[in-house]
């Protein structure tokens, strides 16, 4: 019998393999349609308030044709895990938000070399939140701030909100997963498909009314410039809710492959999907690269890396402590 239990063994875990890499190629595929799609919409309609709340109402829509077609379960929720939700989901609107706002502003490339840099802020607010790191984590954080910083005085589409929106986005970023991990602790039997769904809708109603407010004003004009400005009105409807349906599949692939790996793993991942986002957008829209620009977006990316190759070690050597305090 046990040369058998090895062998189905052995093809639970290369199943299970097949089906994590499955997720990965799709999660990367899926982000560079919506960065495309998103970046062409901007282009003629650059209004990303707008647009954010529009990504974030296809998304709601989606889950709630998925919950009520029941290809999805629909998940037991009470007002306690709408109460967890709350802080999460602020803090995904502020990183949609302010990502959309660097969008609008700069190349796709730069947005994401910016936005490589989130474990630097995972370490300050981490600190900040009482998680200190060792210094061979916070030395690693070192070519990634360079790293930008060297991308951001040679990129040729540099613009301050552009940087600016990057920075907050990973701001937002960092706060959503420190508190999904503290508030949402207990709802564990929530899938990442229905929970990431859930922070959709809630960060549509924090979104929706100060977009309205903010560039309401604008939506008639702004549509007719749009539509004028493509070779027809299908072309921009087109791309608009490409970019919607596409931002809400990539997010969930994304979640689904966070049930499946520790979050270490997931940001190393989320470091090579934007590689492959930001080869792409260059590629896609033509953008000129000076070489020092691209220097500087390699260390950072390198810098990235080390982050995750130093945490990984710490995280080993906690591990090996508390086998040890164990025997
Ligand atoms: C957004 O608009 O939310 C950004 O595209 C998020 O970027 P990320 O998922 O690549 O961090």
């Amino acid at each position: 019998d046990q040369p058998l239990a090895a062998d189905e063994q052995a093809e639970i875990k290369s199943n299970s393999a097949v089906k994590l890499a499955a997720v990965f190629g799709l999660w990367y595929f899926q982000n560079v349609i919506f960065n495309i799609f998103n970046k062409k919409t901007l282009n003629v309609f650059p209004y990303p308030w707008l647009l954010a709340s529009f990504q974030l109402l296809v998304g709601s829509l989606w889950m709630a044709g998925l919950w009520a077609s029941k290809l999805q379960p629909y998940p037991r929720v009470n007002r306690k895990f709408f109460l967890a939700l709350l802080g999460p989901a602020l803090f995904h609107t502020i990183g949609h938000i302010s990502a959309c706002i660097s969008f609008s502003k700069v190349a796709v490339s730069f947005t994401h070399v910016i936005k490589a840099s989130e474990p630097a802020f995972s370490v300050v607010f981490s600190a900040l939140h009482g998680q200190f790191y060792p210094i061979h984590v916070w030395l690693s954080v070192v070519p990634i701030v360079a790293g930008c910083g060297l991308a951001a005085v040679t990129e040729v589409s540099f613009n301050t909100q552009g940087l600016w929106g990057a920075l907050i986005s990973n701001v937002g970023f960092v706060l959503r997963n420190i508190y999904s991990k503290q508030s949402l602790y207990e709802f564990k039997h929530i899938d990442g498909l229905n929970l990431y769904g859930w922070i959709s809708i809630v960060s549509l109603f924090y979104l929706l009314p100060i977009a309205v407010l903010i560039e309401g004003r604008h939506w008639p004009q702004g549509f007719g410039t749009a539509l004028a400005s493509v070779s027809s009105p299908w072309t921009f409807y087109t791309w608009i809710l490409l970019s919607g349906v596409f931002y809400h599949l990539y997010n969930q692939s994304s979640y689904e492959a966070l049930d499946e790996i520790s979050p270490l793993t997931f940001s190393v991942g989320n470091t090579m999907k934007r590689v492959v986002v930001i080869i792409a957008s260059v590629i896609a829209f033509r953008n000129p690269v000076r070489p020092l620009n691209a220097l500087g977006s390699a260390i950072a990316i390198f810098g990235t890396f080390l982050y995750s190759q130093a945490t990984a070690l710490e995280s080993s050597k906690k591990k090996k402590g508390i086998t040890k305090k164990n025997t």
